[in-house]
């Protein structure tokens, strides 16, 4: 008899046991794969994009996530809408130039021709009693926030956007992440499950052995007790820590910077996280040599030396000091494949003489080069037979709370 997603699900979560990593299936079935896009990844808020890509009536970039393709297009001043890439009238794609500008959506195939918000304005020779209204293409829900384009492909109504992220305004505002403007862009395409690219990222475990670039822009103390959140790092490293973090914080928040953590429980629907730290001492910025590459970003009267780390939800982060911001794209595609997108955000006033380009991604490119190995490795040892889930260290608190979240999307709980 064949195994249902849902017994096939509960299977693998009752071998899962707490702090261990995953059964091999979680990581290469095409079925789990299936029911991650229906109980997780189309239920999300997601970024696409930032604004600043569609800033003309009629520019449009596709954001591909799974087998879907999504045109993101500015309808007019005041609204971005999104849509699914498929034609009504026998299902061709329209839009096949990745980005571009079109005053209408014409379809390759037959001509038909969408507006902009959608509806079908023409279509040749069609039978009298066809009902152009009922034919507008698929939308997607979508919500601009600080200038971030966010899509949910959810069929019913998704999670209240305001409700979920408004909390998180204040922090966008003053990095000035709606006026920036992207300065870099780098693809990262990733040869593994999403859950392997996104536990990568929530750990710092990794952190020494594979990422000398990262390590020599941050104080180790703040590598073992912080890593990648609140909750990642040993217990007396997280409390030795805890009073230089407090002093800077004062300082910080005296300077303006809006104070404040978020550390959501495995059982939110995003997962969502702000971490706010101090820089390596003497490090103004996340570089080579600590000096900044870029002039102050938002409304920042002068630099505090801190960064965020800022989770919407496991598939979009963003990493941002006080010159530069850096929005990270993890965009499940397949079982075995996940686009890494990153985009580095500068201040909107900010010249082209006045940012070093390769000063600003030296580290966190060479970081996600790197990490980009590592888990196309981890990936490729998961897919052997003599793979067995293995127990976690005491540096990789984040992964666990990241296994008890995605099974709740289930509605399914670990063996304990
Ligand atoms: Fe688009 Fe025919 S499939 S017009």
């Amino acid at each position: 008899m064949t195994e249902t997603s849902n017994q096939l699900m509960q299977r693998l979560a009752a071998n899962t046991r707490v702090g261990y990593s995953f059964e091999q299936e979680f990581y290469t079935s095409e079925s789990v794969f299936k029911a991650d896009f229906e109980h997780v990844i189309g239920r999300k808020w997601i970024v696409a994009g930032h604004v600043s890509r569609v800033q003309n009536k009629g520019d449009y970039f596709l954001f591909r996530i799974g087998s879907e393709q999504i045109i993101v297009i500015r309808e007019n001043e005041a609204s971005v809408r999104a849509f699914f890439n498929v034609c009504r009238h026998r299902g061709s794609t329209i839009c096949s130039a990745e980005s571009g500008n079109a005053p209408r959506l014409v379809c390759p195939y037959h001509a038909w021709t969408f507006g902009l918000d959608g509806r079908l304005l023409a279509a040749r020779l069609m039978p009298d009693d066809f009902d152009k209204a009922a034919n507008g293409l698929f939308a997607c829900h979508v919500r601009v926030f600080h200038g971030l384009i966010f899509i949910n492909l959810s069929v019913d109504e998704p999670d209240d956007f305001d409700a979920t992220f408004g909390d998180m305004g204040p922090i966008l505002d003053y990095q000035g992440i709606a006026d920036a403007r992207i300065a870099h862009a780098g693809s990262y395409p990733t040869d593994a499950n999403w859950k392997l690219v996104v536990e990568n990222f929530f750990e710092c475990y990794h952190c020494v052995p594979s990422h000398p670039e990262f390590c020599s822009m941050h104080a180790a103390e703040s590598i073992i007790a912080v890593g990648a959140g609140p909750s990642s790092g040993p217990a007396e490293a997280i409390a030795s820590f805890t009073p230089k973090l407090k002093a800077w914080e004062e300082r910080a928040a005296r300077q303006g910077r809006p104070i404040g953590n978020i550390d959501e429980t495995p059982d939110s629907s995003h997962l969502r996280l702000l971490m706010q730290r101090m820089n390596k001492e003497g490090w103004a910025s996340e570089t080579q040599d600590g000096t900044a590459p870029a002039p102050l970003m938002g409304k920042r009267k002068a630099a505090d030396g801190g960064r965020m780390h800022l989770s919407f939800s496991p598939f979009t982060q963003i990493v941002a000091d006080d010159h530069f911001a850096i929005l990270f794209q993890f965009t499940p595609r397949s079982a075995l494949r996940s686009d890494v997108e990153m985009i580095w955000l500068v201040d909107g006033r900010a010249g082209a003489d006045q940012v070093d380009i390769p000063k600003m991604i030296w580290g966190y490119h060479a970081t996600t080069m790197q990490d980009k190995v590592i888990t196309e490795d981890n990936q490729a040892g998961i897919m052997s037979s003599r793979y067995r889930p293995g127990r976690y260290s005491d540096q990789e608190g984040s992964v666990i709370k990241f296994q008890k979240w995605y099974l709740n999307q289930f509605g399914l709980a670990r063996a304990e």
